[in-house]
């Protein structure tokens, strides 16, 4: 497996949407980072907003078919890696929210997206509240950054480069089938024995989350039946 690629932009409309472009002309785990996007992207169609230079934004190009067959997987995978790199800096109570952010104390810290045209490529794309403090009051949670919590500013690149190289290395041990990804999400699943709603055949029901079984599902309890819940289907 060849080493990561990366190219910084100092503004961009998007990290995902530029690999997407340049899909043909980039190589297996390039990484795309920037300062400042004017375009960023969040799951179901929602804008991410991050004031310029405060956070880390990046994207990464997979265009390994071992890994491009587990995607669902790879989401779950990405948070960990995120999660326990925000660990390891002294910060308490990083959880990861299934499928794709990861909390801490209960608030967003990092949002992940993942995009692509299997069976060609995976685009993981990762925004991290870094040094943000204040945020406005859209949120029905208000999120939180890992400066906010470890009382201290961050710095940038240094951050970059460790959590890149701990991302190079998860993602190794999981092609080789040595990163036991279900296991690890269930020890830190922030929604655990929380109360969920979950649409099925169109219809809008509400259960308690219990663990991510082997397929990378969420299965939920409600009236006495277990239901297997795919991302996308669930609103919290
Ligand atoms: C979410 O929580 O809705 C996912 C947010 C993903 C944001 C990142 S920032 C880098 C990459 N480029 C984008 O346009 N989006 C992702």
């Amino acid at each position: 497996m060849q080493k990561l690629n990366v190219i910084h932009f100092e503004e961009i409309d998007s990290t995902s949407s530029y690999l997407k472009r340049e899909v043909d002309n980039l190589s297996n785990l390039t990484i795309a980072e920037t300062d400042y996007q004017s375009a960023g992207k969040g799951r179901e169609n929602r804008k991410w907003y991050s004031p310029k230079g405060e956070n880390a934004m990046f994207s990464i190009l997979i265009k390994d078919i071992d890994i491009i067959n587990r995607f669902p997987l790879l989401s779950l995978l990405s948070c960990l890696v995120v999660r326990d790199y925000i660990e390891s800096l002294g910060v308490d109570n990083v959880e990861v929210k299934w499928p794709n952010d990861v909390y801490i104390n209960g608030h967003k810290v990092c949002g992940i997206l993942l995009e692509g045209r299997i069976p060609d490529y995976v685009i993981i794309g990762i925004g991290i509240n870094l040094n943000q403090k204040e945020f406005n009051d859209e949120y029905r949670i208000v999120p939180t950054s890992v400066s906010n919590e470890l009382g201290r500013n961050i710095e940038k690149q240094a951050f970059l480069e460790g959590l890149w190289n701990n991302m190079l290395n998860s993602i190794i041990s999981f092609k080789s089938n040595q990163y036991d990804v279900i296991n690890e999400f269930n020890k830190y699943n922030y929604l655990e024995g929380r109360e969920v709603n979950f649409v099925i055949d169109g219809k809008t029901l509400s259960g308690r989350a219990i663990r991510v079984n082997e397929n990378g599902y969420l299965i939920v309890e409600s009236e006495g039946s277990q239901y297997e819940i795919m991302s996308g289907e669930i609103n919290y």
